[in-house]
């Protein structure tokens, strides 16, 4: 082997593999399967538990329980109300204690920690554009919030959001933060310039290919792009179930909305885990127990984009909420939870892991996510609760130290919707519905301790049953509604801006629309 050369060294030092290695790290570049056996072993764990799988036909080994008579192994939840010392809870200030401790369980055991050592955000504008959404002017800013990378320079985090305010706001607005991808929602297309690009364009194609000076000569009227006509509707774009997109209604409402990729802060697959901002904590390396999973780097992350709206004048900072659905119905009520700074949560289609409770057996169960691919949502300490073989034995979800609707009493008094749409247009049965419910059933004391109002039911999680699809149970502060649309909020959101603007005490105001 020859000796590297200086200019080759040069190249290495530039890569960050290469000064990782310079430091003594070796970053860990696993699959997901590899991170998976190592926390198995880690942890002691020979056997895992197969989960029911949402592809397996019914009579399948693997094929989950869609029969409410067997849904209730593990019948009775733990107390949300009995401190661990055997006290009850019976006032806000005891109610801060058992916060900590379901915080503790949650953190330890179901989703993980935030590391101490977390580096700083810096948020940076890197566009702005001057958008119409539905007639309606809008300014659009997209930012990049740059984590720190100081301690692990190989491992790089840039969190994406999209900032949209209504252009003529009158007062600080109410804002809606959404996890999804972060993008300019109706990019403004030039106007007077289309006669400075075609020319160029033309220019170009002519020096690619010189024959079609002749073409553009023999048809002087064709230009490579048309100018948009302002005048024109714009096309109008509803979701299947007939609702405009939750863009839109929020902008027609006077509300502001933010979009946060929750990619950009965690990956969404276990080899991931190494990278990302749970990597650049561990230095690239592999997670311990009980470090965070990829839900609540999620929720890490928008809380950050909260610190950054805090720092903007049109923003009405106290109002403004967290939005997600499925995977990321999951994030947003984990965020809610942890950030009182939320003043709302609507928590989309959230299943196993969200609002679900764990210890049900329907649909999507514990051992679905311990066993195999979304392990990484999860604290690594999750898995022991899909165990059947370990140095500790076996363990079911019915040892999990919390569930479900400890996690959704943690956002009260707060306002938080429990939205669902029907398994008949795609929400499926897999979710678990009535599983949800209950646990939305058993945090009602949590809301009435405030005085706040809840779903108005008895705190019977046992025998209370889903109420009619598209009955909003939405008087109080802790609300519920089934609509009767697929995987998607949509359909809920008009009833939860109505919900919130109530709450606030806010009328939308009158808007005028662009020209
Ligand atoms: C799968 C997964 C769910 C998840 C959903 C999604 O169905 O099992 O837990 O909510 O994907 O995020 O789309």
């Amino acid at each position: 082997m020859t000796r590297p050369t200086f200019a080759m060294l040069g190249a290495m030092m530039l890569c960050g593999t290469a000064f990782a290695a310079t430091q003594g790290i070796v970053p860990v570049n696993w699959t997901a399967e590899q991170d998976h056996q190592n926390m198995m072993q880690q942890l002691g764990i020979t056997k895992l538990r197969q989960g029911p799988s949402g592809n397996a036909k019914p009579g399948d080994p693997n094929a989950a329980n869609y029969d409410e008579s067997k849904a209730n192994p593990f019948p009775n939840l733990p107390d949300l109300m009995t401190l661990k010392s055997g006290a009850k809870v019976t006032t806000v200030a005891q109610w801060e204690q058992r916060k900590a401790e379901i915080k503790e369980d949650f953190d330890r055991e179901v989703l993980g920690r935030i590391p101490k050592n977390v580096p700083k955000v810096s948020w940076k504008v890197v566009g702005v554009d001057h958008e119409v959404i539905n007639r309606l002017p809008v300014t659009a800013t997209q930012l990049i919030g740059h984590v720190d990378n100081s301690a692990a320079p190989f491992i790089k985090v840039d969190i994406k959001m999209t900032m949209v305010l209504p252009a003529n706001a009158k007062a600080p607005v109410p804002v809606l933060m959404m996890f999804g991808g972060s993008a300019y929602p109706n990019p403004a297309q030039p106007r007077a310039d289309f006669e400075k690009i075609n020319a160029a364009m033309k220019a170009a194609m002519v020096k690619a290919d010189p024959s079609l000076a002749q073409v553009f000569k023999d048809y002087p009227g064709w230009q490579p792009f048309t100018p948009p006509n302002p005048f024109a509707a714009a096309p109008r774009q509803v979701n299947a179930d007939g609702d405009p997109p939750n863009q839109e209604q929020l902008i027609a409402d006077g509300w502001g909305f933010v979009s946060i990729d929750p990619t950009s802060v965690q990956a969404d697959n276990g080899a991931g885990l190494t990278k990302g901002i749970i990597g650049l904590t561990n230095k690239g390396q592999a997670r311990k127990p009980d470090d965070w999973g990829a839900l609540k780097a999620w929720a890490w992350g928008a809380s950050r984009g909260l610190d950054y709206l805090k720092t903007v004048k049109d923003v009405d900072s106290s109002h403004v909420g967290i939005e997600g659905v499925s995977r990321y119905g999951k994030a947003a009520l984990i965020t809610a939870a942890y950030d009182e700074r939320f003043y709302m949560v609507l928590v989309g289609s959230s299943g196993e892991g969200g609002a679900k409770l764990h210890r049900r057996n329907w649909g999507e169960a514990v051992e679905t996510l311990t066993a195999t691919g979304e392990y990484h949502w999860m604290a690594g300490n999750f898995l022991k609760y899909g165990t059947s073989e370990s140095k500790f034995g076996a363990m079911t979800p019915g040892d999990l130290p919390v569930d479900a609707h400890e996690l959704i009493a943690l956002c009260a008094p707060r306002l938080t919707l429990i939205s669902y749409g029907v398994p008949e247009k795609g929400d499926a049965n897999w979710l678990d519905h009535q599983g949800s419910y209950m646990a939305t059933v058993a945090a009602q004391p949590a809301w009435r301790l405030y005085g706040a109002k809840t779903i108005g039911v008895s705190d019977n999680y046992h025998t209370e049953r889903m109420p009619a699809v598209n009955t909003a149970l939405m008087d109080g502060q802790l609300a519920w509604r089934q609509h009767d649309g697929g995987h998607t909020d949509a359909p809920n959101m008009k009833y939860f801006i109505a919900w919130a603007d109530r709450n606030m005490g806010r009328k939308a105001p009158v808007q005028t629309a662009a020209n």
